[in-house]
């Protein structure tokens, strides 16, 4: 059967994350914190907005990159919260951020091209590099989750990579990108002509600072710059399946190719959801935004009290503790986790070898379900 298999494909695995969350599945009694998904209700002007779009038929295919008018209003947001500048014509709605991911990488990988992506990092990037037939090469987190710079440019003048992926808010580890680390990050790669960033910015409306800095603020490299974002967690939405992809022409020609022939174009009523969305619903985007800072502190602080080191997030909804004093596998603590606490973790090991001595927890649960959790595993704690 393997021998009709395509290579690449065989090469890759489905997500740790999903087999971990498929192994609680078998559980009775867990609690489980394994999953990247807000469990808030989808805002109510959205709702309408894409019941009134079925009642009006809006149900055919819309032009590939998607509807005008919320690409017209995602073009505003970018300027408007983030300072960054892509024209309506830069903007292609995709199926998700997923389906965002693997069109660029699809657009500009070759055979055998390298592709740096961070340890550790959501893992899909690294199989959509390897089914692609590309080449991964990691480079390395310090303590605080920010980029070793040291490694990163020994690995940049080494190997000559085509391709540098950024994730910042970042999954699993709930680090965003610094302004230091954007003013190196824009140096290196100002400095380094032939590298193209991809920066996977999806948790962007889910920071906990003041200001936001990503490398696509600087109009001199933006047209080496793919912006990988989307509505999945902004909006409460990962089943509705909306994300985007910006870049410039000469890049969005080619990406636009590949989503053409992949999935013709974003769902419409989804489009018609997030256009009402972005005009009327970043009230209760920061409505979230607000319990998920409650929910941070309150997992931050029990962990602490718990003796694990850990870094107190500043975006996304991840806490990604250190668990390198129990001497454990990642793997193990979490079945341990899984079968003597009944609370379910994902492995730090699921996110690349930089992930080993980590576990995920997502707190993008219910506070009751925290401190359920956090009871239960600060009870189990105590007899490791
Ligand atoms: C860092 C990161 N990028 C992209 C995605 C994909 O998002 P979507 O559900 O919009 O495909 C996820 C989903 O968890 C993510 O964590």
């Amino acid at each position: 059967m393997n021998t009709f298999i395509a290579t690449n494909v065989q090469n890759i695995e489905i997500s740790g994350i999903r087999k971990f969350y498929n192994k609680v599945a078998g559980e009775k009694g867990v609690v489980s914190l394994t999953l990247g998904q807000p469990d808030f209700n989808v805002p109510q002007n959205i709702k309408d907005a894409m019941i009134e779009a079925i009642q009006e038929n809006k149900t055919a295919y819309t032009s590939n990159a998607g509807i005008e008018e919320l690409r017209r209003e995602i073009s505003i947001y970018l300027k408007e919260v983030f300072n960054i500048d892509y024209g309506k014509e830069e903007i292609c709605l995709t199926i998700g951020g997923s389906e965002g991911l693997l069109s660029t990488f699809t657009a500009l990988i070759n055979n055998g091209d390298k592709v740096l992506i961070p340890t550790p990092a959501y893992p899909a990037y690294e199989s959509c590099v390897k089914l692609l037939g590309g080449t991964v090469i990691n480079y390395n987190l310090k303590e605080d989750f920010s980029i070793d710079f040291h490694n990163l440019k020994c690995i940049i003048a080494k190997e000559n990579p085509k391709i540098i992926v950024l994730s910042y808010p970042c999954n699993p580890t709930g680090a965003v990108l610094s302004k230091d680390d954007r003013d190196k990050l824009y140096e290196i790669i100002r400095n380094n002509k032939d590298i193209v960033v991809i920066t996977d910015e999806i948790y962007s409306s889910l920071t906990y600072g003041e200001d936001y800095f990503s490398i696509a603020q600087f109009k001199d490299v933006i047209e080496r710059v793919v912006l990988v974002s989307g509505f999945s967690k902004m909006f409460s939405m990962t089943g509705l399946r909306l994300g985007y992809v910006c870049a410039v022409k000469g890049l969005m020609d080619n990406i636009m190719k590949v989503h053409q022939y992949n999935v013709s174009c974003a769902p419409s009523i989804v489009q018609w959801g997030a256009y009402e969305g972005i005009r009327s619903c970043l009230e209760d985007v920061e409505y979230m935004k607000n319990e998920f800072i409650k929910r941070r502190d309150f997992v931050y602080k029990r962990l602490i009290n718990m003796g694990f080191e850990v870094n107190l997030p500043k975006g996304a909804f991840y806490i990604f503790p250190s668990i390198k004093k129990f001497n454990m596998r990642s793997e193990e603590f979490c079945e341990r986790a899984l079968k003597e606490a009944k609370v379910a973790v994902v492995p730090g090991s699921a996110f690349g070898k930089g992930g080993e001595g980590y576990f995920r927890i997502s707190y993008s649960y219910s506070l009751e379900e925290l401190e359920e959790a956090m009871n239960r595993l600060e009870k189990w704690v105590n007899t490791l």
